[in-house]
């Protein structure tokens, strides 16, 4: 077992949005577990959100109130993420916390991708999260004190087939996220990124049942508890976490090449660098705007 004094969330607010099942249901049940309250808020609609229901972040509740731990339930959509806020700040007085875990999938090969779906899938991911933080936003600068994790996926770091509009708004947030990460740091304001792997509704068909043991969401929640804490540093991160596996993701670039810009650079001039320009043998990892500024107006190498 481990010596570690246990990291717990004593009169910390966190916010934590589709907390009605899945993923959001296994955070909130973590933290109200070490001491936060806990607003969960769910609309209660389909993976398709479609339709909305109270009774999803109600059974949360009672879960978490049965298990002696104290929280409130918000049923407004993402969409309408101030109200969520609002109801934290009428509840529990501050907000500490927020995990931005709500989502939807309308899944579409991109030939068929309908103007709807793409909408309702960036409105509920992309368009909720902002609203979400940024109506928490001034408070946690004020406090000096904040926490935010947003929830990407593989879709969006990596493609998938059927996902143009999902993979748009994962990946959108990563920069969502990086950004804040510049804006919160000297106010103690950390935001963070996970890309999970779980075994949840919005899961189900597409892993084979065998998988619901190895893939809890119960796996996921202590990556999301710890970049929450006030204790961790940890600020701009991407993580993929699933199964107990952890790791940070980076980006990699090719060492690249120079080419004469004095006169015109020729299209044959870029495929005869290619090696140079796509090869990783000798690769750096950028991570700033700086870094990336650095290496096209910096000392030419070739
Ligand atoms: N399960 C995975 O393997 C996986 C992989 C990558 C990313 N994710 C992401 O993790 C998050 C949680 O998903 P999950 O797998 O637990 O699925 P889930 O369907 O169990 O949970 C999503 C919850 O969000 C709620 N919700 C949907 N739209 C909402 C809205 N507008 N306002 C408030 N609540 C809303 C739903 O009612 C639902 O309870 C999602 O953002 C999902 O895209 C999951």
């Amino acid at each position: 077992m481990s010596t570690q004094e246990q990291l717990r969330f004593d009169g910390k607010v966190a916010i934590i949005t589709g907390a009605g099942g899945g993923l959001g249901r296994s955070h909130a049940l973590l933290f109200a577990g070490r001491g936060a309250k806990v607003l969960v808020n769910d609309l209660g609609g389909s993976a398709r959100g479609e339709g909305k229901s109270e009774s999803a972040a109600d059974r949360v509740v009672a879960e978490i109130r049965a298990q002696g731990g104290e929280a409130a339930a918000s049923y407004d959509s993402v969409e309408n993420g101030g109200e969520i806020v609002k109801t934290a700040l009428d509840r529990f007085g501050r907000v500490d916390i927020v995990v931005s875990n709500a989502g939807i999938l309308r899944d579409q090969s991109f030939h068929k991708m309908s103007d709807e779906d793409w909408d309702a899938v960036y409105r509920v991911h992309v368009l909720g999260s902002f609203r979400l933080i940024r109506a928490a936003w001034p408070h946690m600068r004020e406090q000096q004190y904040g926490r935010v994790v947003v929830t990407s996926s593989a879709a969006g770091v990596y493609g998938n087939f059927g996902q143009t509009n999902y993979g748009t708004a994962k990946l959108g947030l990563v920069g969502f996220m990086k950004s804040l990460a510049e804006e919160g740091k000297s106010k103690n304001v950390h935001a963070n990124a996970i890309a999970p792997v779980a075994m949840s509704r919005l899961t189900e068909s597409m892993m084979p049942k065998e998988l619901s043991d190895i893939l809890k969401p119960e796996h996921v929640s202590p990556l999301v508890a710890y970049l929450c804490h006030e204790r961790c540093e940890e600020t701009g991160g991407l993580f993929e976490v699933g199964g107990g596996f952890f790791a940070k993701l980076r980006w990699e670039r090719a060492k690249g090449a120079h080419l004469p810009r004095e006169h015109a650079i020729a299209p044959e001039a870029v495929a005869e660098a290619w090696p140079r320009i796509a090869g990783f043998e000798e690769s750096t990892h950028p991570a700033s705007v700086q870094d990336a500024m650095g290496a096209v107006i910096g000392p030419r190498r070739s």
